[in-house]
């Protein structure tokens, strides 16, 4: 009989009751210190007493108006998001997934409105992820997510990824956008270099076509930036962001050029929730917090440690791990054995981490971690290690 929630999710056997910092508590007490941060979402941890304000004092106001009206919580975090990024303007929404259709949406728009209607192909790269809607599913193509899901939409194509030579064969007259994850998140960590992000932006330029870069895991403070791109020394046209701008509360955001948004008028796109005044008092707190040097600084000094100490612990364990991927705390064990062996030893030592692909677990701790934590967090994974090798 098939279970009363869809059965679309292969779920441990932990539930918890409550959450204080990096750490999630089940209701019989039992600590479990968190690397996954409900997968890059909880970037300030959990109950954090400032967004926890935020939300509690909004929601004794005023929870929903629609976008029919001015929504000022949605302005002030808009006018933050504007004046920290390259963006000129902003379009919330509920999920990554949501973020993704308007990214694809607003390049076709755009050429459209500059009268080249048939620029309606984007270029995208194998093993990416953008959600799960039907057109987020059919521009990363992977086999797993779209079979029996057909027909998919046409106009992406799926180019091997980092691999330059078979980016600039594929753009023609017909490519609208070339759309990645900086950091490949599900797909294994995998970081895209410097210099070819650097030519990407250069190629997009020569040519006109529009470059999405997809946030959604990578963004808001977890590179030790604001954003990822900002590593590479780069700006993109239209810019899918979720997960941590929202601290835990569903939000989103599409942020773009004025050029690249120039198609996107009234009518043209819009949501019931995105943008709504509970979403958006958390979301202007988020960024608040996450954009202070400071604590980006905290970020990265933690980043190094936590580099360092993962270093020692493949070092140590050689037969479970073979490395170390990833930039800030946007970290990938690469595992020698099943990754969700590793993610369950872990769980034996009251350690969440999340599984990925190529053989990766990733660790994704909330921003707040402390350097104390970290060290814990190490010893658990070495007790995990230890626990595989002698099992
Ligand atoms: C890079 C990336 N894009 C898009 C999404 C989809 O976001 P959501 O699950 O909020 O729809 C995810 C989710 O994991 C993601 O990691």
């Amino acid at each position: 009989m098939i279970t009363t929630v869809l059965p679309t999710y292969n779920r441990a056997p932990l539930s918890f009751e409550r959450g204080e910092g990096s750490w999630l508590v089940e209701a019989d007490g039992s600590r479990y210190l968190d690397l996954g941060a409900g997968i890059a979402v909880n970037a300030l941890g959990h109950a954090n007493p400032d967004l926890v304000a935020a939300l509690t004092e909004q929601a004794g106001k005023l929870w929903h108006t629609s976008n029919l009206y001015q929504i000022p919580n949605q302005q002030r975090l808009a006018d933050l998001l504007v004046a920290h990024t390259f963006a000129d303007t902003v379009f919330f929404t509920n999920s990554g997934t949501e973020s993704a259709e308007l990214a694809i949406k607003m390049a076709r728009k755009y050429w459209y409105e500059k009268g080249q209607p048939d620029r309606i192909e984007i270029l995208t790269f194998e093993g990416s992820f953008h959600g799960r809607s039907t057109g987020a599913i059919a521009a990363a193509g992977g086999e797993k997510m779209v079979k029996g899901f057909g027909p998919l939409m046409p106009g992406f194509t799926h180019l091997p990824w980092n691999d330059m030579a078979a980016l600039k064969a594929a753009l023609s007259e017909t490519t609208a956008a070339v759309m990645l994850e900086p950091i490949v998140g599900e797909g294994g960590i995998k970081v895209w270099p410097d210099t070819d992000l650097k030519e990407i932006r250069a190629l997009c330029d020569q040519t006109g076509t529009l470059l999405i870069l997809d946030e959604v895991q990578c963004g808001m403070g977890r590179t030790g930036r604001l954003f990822a791109h900002e590593v590479a020394g780069i700006t993109p046209d239209i810019m899918m962001v979720a997960k941590g701008i929202g601290g835990g509360f569903p939000l989103g955001a599409v942020l773009a050029t004025e050029n690249a948004a120039s198609g996107m008028v009234a009518g043209s796109h819009g949501s019931t929730y995105g943008g709504n005044p509970l979403a958006c008092a958390v979301g202007a707190r988020v960024m608040e917090i996450i954009a202070q040097p400071a604590f980006l600084d905290a970020v990265n000094r933690k980043a190094g440690l936590f580099r360092q100490k993962l270093e020692g612990l493949v070092a140590a364990h050689p037969d479970v791990f073979e490395g170390v991927r990833g930039t800030g705390l946007m970290l990938g064990l690469k595992c020698k054995i099943a990754p969700a062996d590793v993610v369950k030893a872990g769980y034996a030592e009251h350690l969440l981490t999340v599984p990925a692909a190529e053989n990766v677990i990733r660790i994704l701790p909330p921003l707040i971690i402390t350097e104390e934590e970290i060290a814990e967090a190490v010893d658990r994974l070495d007790r995990a290690a230890t626990r595989l090798e002698t099992s």
